[in-house]
């Protein structure tokens, strides 16, 4: 870790989901696989914002991605810029100042029946929450994110039966997912993800949650036979994976979908289809889709 943390800020206002999507698409391709994206007017002015009763419907104004290295960000930034001129700006900040504001903008939250919170945070939790406590480090996946709210929420309505068989959590990121179905019983998990700062978030996080037998591995799909499968990934790394998904996932089995947008529910549903698998339940947030589907 260096003493200066770079973030790029790429401006959403006045693109639609199309173009998001395509700046997602491109810095990916280019090797850009964390970035966070935030709605920071909407924070400063709503301080309860995580809450359960409060299904916000705000709207992400900012894509934010974070480096030690100026010359990376550069990058990233020639990229935001050649899809349709997304505005951009760099800034750079005290590596503890970043971290420091990251964490008081992370503010214990539900989703479904889980109180996830950091390990700086001394709240008591609630009774019947399940609790989860996450230090994500450079990892994604703290909860916060609508994308893993809409998974946390779709895993608590699963049967004890949904869990008695082997679990895939593909692009597991700091774990949590992987947590989260240990805490509701699952027993033989496998968590997979191809960043390494992903396998050591995933451990330490297990640690901390007191989950152990939580199988770490860089392969995407490890060959198994799953009764459950997670996947909150962009778009077209789920389309990309589906085909092996689908092969790992035994008959009748299910598997959580999520980091598809409202907007592509129709693609998406129509290219699973194709796949043999079948939509059970839904669940959005902030434009974002999560869905829960079965091997027929
Ligand atoms: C949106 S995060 C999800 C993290 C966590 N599962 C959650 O729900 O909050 C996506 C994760 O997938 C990982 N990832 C991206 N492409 C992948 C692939 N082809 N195979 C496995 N993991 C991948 C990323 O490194 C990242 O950690």
């Amino acid at each position: 870790m260096t003493d200066t943390t770079y973030e790029l800020k790429v401006d959403l206002h006045g693109h639609d989901s199309n173009m998001r999507e395509s700046l997602r698409v491109a810095l990916r391709n280019s090797g850009f696989l964390q970035f966070v994206e935030s709605c920071p007017d909407y924070k400063e002015h709503n301080p309860s914002y995580a809450t359960e009763s409060e299904l916000v419907p705000q709207d992400m104004s900012r894509l934010s991605v974070y480096s030690f290295s100026k010359d990376e960000l550069e990058g990233a930034k020639a990229v935001a810029e050649s899809v349709a001129g997304f505005s951009c700006e760099i800034s750079q900040m005290d590596t503890t100042v970043w971290q420091e504001g990251w964490k008081e903008s992370f503010q214990p939250l539900f989703a479904g029946r889980f109180y996830v919170q950091a390990p700086w945070h001394k709240a008591e939790v609630p009774d019947r929450s399940v609790s989860i406590c996450i230090d994500p480090g450079m990892a994604f996946g703290t909860g916060q994110h609508a994308t893993t709210h809409v998974c946390l929420q779709l895993l608590s309505e699963l049967a004890a039966a949904d869990l008695e068989k082997p679990i895939l959590d593909c692009g597991s990121g700091s774990g949590i997912l992987s947590v989260a179905v240990r805490k509701l019983g699952g027993q033989k998990i496998v968590a997979t993800d191809i960043e390494a700062d992903a396998m050591l978030a995933i451990a330490e996080n297990c640690k901390r949650n007191n989950v152990e037998g939580v199988e770490l591995s860089r392969e995407s799909v490890p060959k198994g036979s799953y009764g459950l499968i997670m996947a909150n990934i962009l778009t077209p790394v789920l389309l990309e994976l589906l085909p092996q998904f689908v092969e790992a996932l035994e008959p009748g089995g299910k598997i959580l979908f999520s980091g598809v947008l409202y907007e592509q529910k129709d693609d998406f549903a129509k290219e699973t289809k194709k796949h043999g698998l079948s939509i059970l339940n839904a669940v959005t947030r902030e434009g974002w889709l999560g869905l829960l589907m079965e091997k027929v």
